[in-house]
């Protein structure tokens, strides 16, 4: 059967995938109620599209960090990628790079930095967990830096794992073939099995739960790649994100698998748009599997999108080609969306081509006879 959207592809990743795999790739944190409300949340939007505008062209370019790539949507980090596909991140990699957009590698990747690097060119970010152990992360940060890598997405919502109930009951552990590539020379590389998730036991090992503002300042020194700050979630962490040098914000709920009954992100965005007063990008991911999502987050202010489970799930459907296929489908669906509510550029979509219910007068409550 074809394929005609994105999320076509989650339920041929769960007939493809051990059951161990998929859970982990598509669950979220206790309830999964954060999980349903990123995506329920876009209906809450509507568009105010304008009419009688010639669309016959499009630009859905953009710069980012001063990177040019050609449309606003990017690619999130997604751990083990080699259990959905033996290509695993070269494949996301080299579908990136031959959409022209950015690929975040994250550190648990099952390839290293060095190997990503060497599928060619494209542009890069790597993502950040901060290590108990600070030797660790400097030398990563060295090797990403090293690699081409062109920015450092520090992870900011995890010193502990979210509880994902699925990870427990299945024991969740990185299959023997596979390791922490990033990690391997430096006896950080496999994880445990254990009586709980196996990543929950890891993480609670490895990653420092004191990691503070100071760190953010801290990373600066040793290095000169830029910082985004990856699980905003509200306008006083947005000024603190600003005053501790961060050069952009990732409006994250770390697609909903921390802490349950967070907002969806795109309700959480305006605000953090708001406190940021333009003065670094914010983006934002969660959720987005369609076109129409994409833009109401540029309309809401984001400078782009980055998506996280579409691209494990078209990896182990199709490999490569998958990957390539999500990017080119929301490539073609947001520049549809463009054109329907006669938006030539990214600067022409505004908060005016949108209408959202918190927009609307509150309806107030009948008064008691
Ligand atoms: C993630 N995410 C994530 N984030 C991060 O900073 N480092 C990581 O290693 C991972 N790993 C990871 C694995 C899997 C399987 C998922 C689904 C997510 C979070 C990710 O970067 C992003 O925030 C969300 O995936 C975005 O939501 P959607 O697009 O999956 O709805």
């Amino acid at each position: 059967m074809e394929i005609t959207n994105v999320s076509e592809y989650e339920a041929i990743a769960k007939q493809k995938l051990p059951k161990m795999v998929f859970d982990y790739y598509a669950s979220g944190a206790e309830d999964q109620w954060t999980l349903a409300e990123n995506r329920n949340a876009f209906s809450r939007i509507l568009f105010r599209p304008r009419i009688l505008i010639d669309v016959s062209k499009i630009d859905m370019s953009t710069t980012v960090l001063g990177f040019k790539i050609s449309m606003p949507i990017m690619i999130a980090p997604t751990a083990m990628q080699k259990m959905a596909h033996p290509e695993g991140e070269y494949a996301t990699a080299r579908a990136a790079s031959a959409a022209g957009t950015i690929m975040t590698l994250s550190s648990w990747a099952t390839s290293s930095v060095e190997e990503v690097a060497s599928t060619g060119p494209g542009i890069r970010f790597f993502q950040l967990y901060v290590y108990k152990d600070r030797h660790v992360v400097a030398q990563l940060v060295r090797r990403a830096e090293r690699a081409g890598f062109k920015a450092i997405a520090l992870t900011v919502d995890t010193p502990r794992l979210g509880r994902r109930e699925a990870d427990i009951k299945n024991r969740f552990t990185l299959p023997p073939f596979l390791t922490l590539k990033n990690f391997e020379g430096l006896d950080l590389g496999k994880m445990d099995e254990s009586n709980d998730s196996g990543l929950a036991s890891y993480v609670a090992g490895q990653i420092d739960r004191s990691l503070s503002w100071k760190d953010v300042k801290w990373l600066q020194t040793i290095t000169k790649l830029p910082i985004l700050v990856k699980g905003v979630l509200t306008a006083e962490d947005a000024r603190l994100a600003v005053q501790a040098g961060a050069a952009g914000i990732i409006v994250s709920n770390h697609g909903a698998r921390q802490l349950d009954y967070v907002p969806a992100t795109i309700l959480a965005l305006e605000e953090v748009v708001k406190a940021a007063q333009g003065r670094v990008p914010v983006f934002l991911d969660g959720g987005v599997r369609r076109g129409t999502d994409v833009f109401k987050a540029l309309a809401l202010g984001a400078s782009g999108i980055f998506i996280g489970r579409p691209v494990v799930f078209s990896l182990a459907a199709e490999g490569e080609a998958g990957v390539r296929k999500v990017l080119q489908m929301l490539r073609e669906e947001f520049e549809l969306t463009m054109a329907l509510s006669g938006c030539r550029s990214l600067n022409e979509i505004t908060r005016n081509h949108i209408v959202t219910d918190w927009d609307l007068p509150h309806p107030r409550p009948l008064p008691r006879l």
